[in-house]
């Protein structure tokens, strides 16, 4: 298939075009470089910059490729995800967000491109009643970030009622890890994940790491989280467009290990491999105690499951940042 990865000079969008190019597919990568790299776009992907808010840069590059050979699927990965920034920018989320991803199907309609793929979160379930969040259960998210993105899932079913379009919604639980050639990696200045944010920590880029909340109705008091390599989400990418190829049919599915582990079993995994120092601090406001994904939906329809463990996350994303450190 021959696939536009919007957004595919960022973090997971380079991972879903290295996993599409070695899987043999076409891509064409289309991004405004706003917190994404040159760099880190795969050699034989085509690259546009472009704006998804400015149609017209969009219905170039899908009516420049339909030249050649039309692009079957166009992947979403184009947004702004900070969550303390989205709480002072409402704004600048919903327009780059929702205006993004509304011009972006615009202009595929007009263009006749009729599957898409887009990155949701788990962010939309907000604070969840239940420790294992399944598709079906109610969203609600509590800041600005998860708000646009629910808010783009539900113009996409809409747009795919009016349009006879595919989609596929692919909700990401907490991503990390880097491609197994170390060439891409997650490479912001914005980090706030917690896997990253251990390794700079001990990487001696940090001088101690925090752990927020030691008195959650948990095992050992600390948040549990859902762990998922980004190589495995990315191949999950390659398997939803396939299948809205294949079936004519949309679908919306959570990606994560289905497995938790706790802050506390994270920072201890990662002593066992590497020094750091760290610290508890007092909770953060908005941290739902546990967050693990149901993944039966996407072992279902996608035949997908997780392959890598969280040592092969932590080991990767210490790899790559030693190779950033040294350049
Ligand atoms: N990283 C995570 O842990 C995580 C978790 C859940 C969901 N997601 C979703 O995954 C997607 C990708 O996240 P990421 O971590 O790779 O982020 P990223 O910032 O690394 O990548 C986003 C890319 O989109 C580009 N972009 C942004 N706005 C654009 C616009 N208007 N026009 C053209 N290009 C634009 C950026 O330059 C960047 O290359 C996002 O939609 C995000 O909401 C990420």
């Amino acid at each position: 298939m021959k696939v536009l990865v919007v957004g595919g000079a960022g973090y997971i969008g380079s991972h879903a075009s290295y996993e599409l190019i070695r899987a043999g597919h076409e891509v064409v990568v289309l991004d405004n470089l706003s917190t994404g790299s040159r760099a880190a776009v795969h050699q034989d992907a085509r690259f546009y910059w472009g704006d998804i808010r400015r149609k017209s840069d969009i219905t170039k590059v899908l009516l420049t490729e339909a030249e050649t050979k039309p692009i079957d699927v166009v992947m979403h990965f184009a947004a702004k995800l900070v969550v303390p920034e989205s709480v002072e920018q409402p704004l600048a989320y919903y327009e780059n967000n929702v205006e993004g991803l509304r011009t972006m199907l615009e202009a595929m309609v007009d263009c006749g491109v009729r599957n898409v793929v887009f990155s949701s979160t788990a962010a939309v379930y907000g604070e969840p009643e239940e420790p294992v969040c399944r598709e079906d259960d109610p969203t609600k998210p509590i800041n600005p970030y998860g708000e646009t993105k629910l808010a783009c899932e539900q113009m996409i079913k809409w747009v795919a009622a009016a349009h006879d379009l595919n989609y596929c919604i692919l909700r990401y639980f907490n991503v990390a890890g880097a491609d197994s050639t170390l060439e891409i990696g997650l490479n912001k200045d914005q980090l706030t994940h917690l896997i990253p944010l251990i390794m700079q920590t001990a990487l001696g880029q940090r001088e101690k790491f925090y752990i927020f909340g030691n008195d959650y109705p948990t095992h050992d008091g600390t948040c549990i989280r859902d762990y998922i390599h980004v190589t495995d989400l990315a191949r999950a990418h390659v398997l939803g467009a396939q299948y809205i190829l294949k079936s004519n049919d949309s679908l919306l599915v959570n990606l994560g290990s289905g497995k938790g582990f706790s802050v506390a079993e994270v920072v201890n995994a990662a002593q066992a491999l590497f020094d750091f120092e760290y610290e508890y601090a007092p909770r953060r406001a908005g941290d739902p105690a546990k967050l693990i994904a149901s993944n039966q939906r996407a072992a279902n329809l996608l035949g997908w499951k997780p392959s890598l463990s969280l040592d092969d996350i932590i080991k990767s994303d210490y790899a790559y940042r030693r190779i950033l450190l040294e350049q």
